[in-house]
């Protein structure tokens, strides 16, 4: 069957989800083809933390009913080292604040919204491929429901993650891929527990990293620093439990509320920046063009970021036949990519155990962390990154 919308858009993650969106409330029409299920997409467990300027944005499309109602401002985030903890008064040291609101339910929102709008998301599509990207009439081939299909679009966004099939529609000769990968990899689990803390917890210890965040009054995420490799089946809850106690232990004998643990898994660690975000009319976006380790809490927030000026480049073309925002995507992307690429390889780097390190290099680490919160001006460098710098800084 052959269809036509103004913008085809790959991936019903928060990147093509909130582009339909802000497209849609210029008036633009566009479809988003989704290779899961409605449920998997509103279940699987990412992260939650919002920047100042991703809630302002839900808020401005009047998405910002549930979020307020169900998610946490915070004010400000601890680090932990040395058996002590130091609080970054986030706030106090930039005027912004970030909200605890998870991911799958950001995305419940999403959905929500834009098919109350009459908007089309199609889930379980298979064999997406894109063709014809270098002219004006782009099209997207796939299958739906046993049927094949052929989307004729002005644009393209691929907006598919990582592992999403767009960015390969780039020439490889034009492409450049950066990339890091690092030689740990982080246990998460949901933990059916009272939160232990008000606040986020970054912890430094000699056995390595932990995270301690939240999702619900009843319900906790935590995190360990692990090998990548590791098979989450050597990990008993009972170990899981030992190893949070052991690396978050304080000298005034802190105590972590613990409970059954529901969820477990192993994350892997990378960073990686493809350049450039754009080749003729297909535009990539959020986790399809740039990834980041967690420790830093960007990854949702960058592809907010990426949609927001795609939104905005596409409406300057179809309002004014305005073409300068669309060529400076990749360029005006990027800036705050590699703003968020160092930070989140920066804030790593500070607080993990890496495997060849000695004492030497825990010293420095030390030195850092130290400085971190001791110093106004350090601290006030990591508040702005964390709460996270205007759109168009
Ligand atoms: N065809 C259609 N959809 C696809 C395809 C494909 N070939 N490949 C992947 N997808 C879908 C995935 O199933 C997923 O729902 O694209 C979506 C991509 O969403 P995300 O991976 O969430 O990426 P993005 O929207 O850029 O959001 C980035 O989300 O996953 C987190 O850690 C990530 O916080 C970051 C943020
Ligand atoms: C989470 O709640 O899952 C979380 C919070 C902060 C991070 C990473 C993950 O830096």
């Amino acid at each position: 069957m052959k269809k036509r919308t103004q913008v085809g858009i790959i991936g019903a993650g928060p990147a093509g989800l909130l582009l339909s969106l802000l497209l849609a409330k210029e008036g633009y029409d566009s479809l988003v083809l989704e290779s899961r299920s409605r449920e998997e997409v509103e279940s699987t467990i990412r992260a939650g933390v919002l920047e100042q300027g991703t809630i302002e944005l839900m808020t401005e499309l009047g998405l910002d009913e549930r979020m307020n109602r169900e998610g946490v401002v915070h004010h400000g985030i601890e680090l932990r080292f040395d058996g002590e903890s130091h609080r970054i008064p986030l706030t106090d040291l930039t005027g912004h604040a970030i909200m605890l609101y998870p991911q799958h339910e950001v995305l419940k929102d999403f959905i929500a919204a834009r098919l109350s709008q009459g908007g089309s998301i199609l889930f379980n599509v298979k064999d997406v491929q894109l063709s014809d990207i270098s002219s004006d009439q782009p099209m997207i081939r796939f299958t739906h429901d046993h049927e094949q299909h052929e989307l004729q679009c002005d644009f393209i966004a691929g907006c598919d993650g990582y592992h999403g099939v767009s960015r390969s529609a780039i020439p490889n000769a034009l492409q450049a891929v950066y990339t890091r990968t690092y030689p740990f990899g982080w246990l998460g689990i949901l933990m059916q527990a009272p939160p232990s803390a008000h606040e986020l917890i970054y912890a430094y210890s000699e056995r390595g990293f932990s995270l301690v965040s939240t999702r619900s009054p009843e319900l906790q995420r935590m995190y360990v620093q692990c090998d990548p490799q590791d098979n989450i089946a050597n990990w008993s809850d009972a170990m899981i439990l030992e190893e949070l106690q052991l690396r978050l232990a304080t000298k005034d004998n802190w105590q972590l509320r613990v409970g059954p643990i529901i969820q477990k898994s192993i994350l892997a660690m990378r960073s990686f920046v493809i350049e450039p975000m754009q080749y003729g009319r297909l535009f990539l976006a959020g986790d399809a063009a740039h990834i980041v380790p967690p420790t830093g809490a960007k990854g949702l927030n960058l592809a907010v970021a990426d949609v927001r000026h795609l939104a905005r480049a596409l409406t300057a073309f179809y309002k004014k036949q305005q073409t300068d925002l669309l060529e400076a995507y990749t360029a005006t992307c990027l800036r705050r990519v590699w703003r968020a690429e160092h930070f989140s390889w920066w804030m790593t780097s500070m607080l993990h155990r890496f495997p060849d390190d000695d004492v030497f290099q825990q010293r420095i680490q030390l030195a850092q962390l130290a400085y971190t919160v001791r110093s106004r001006a350090a601290a006030t460098s990591l508040a702005e990154n964390y709460v996270g710098l205007p759109f168009d800084w």
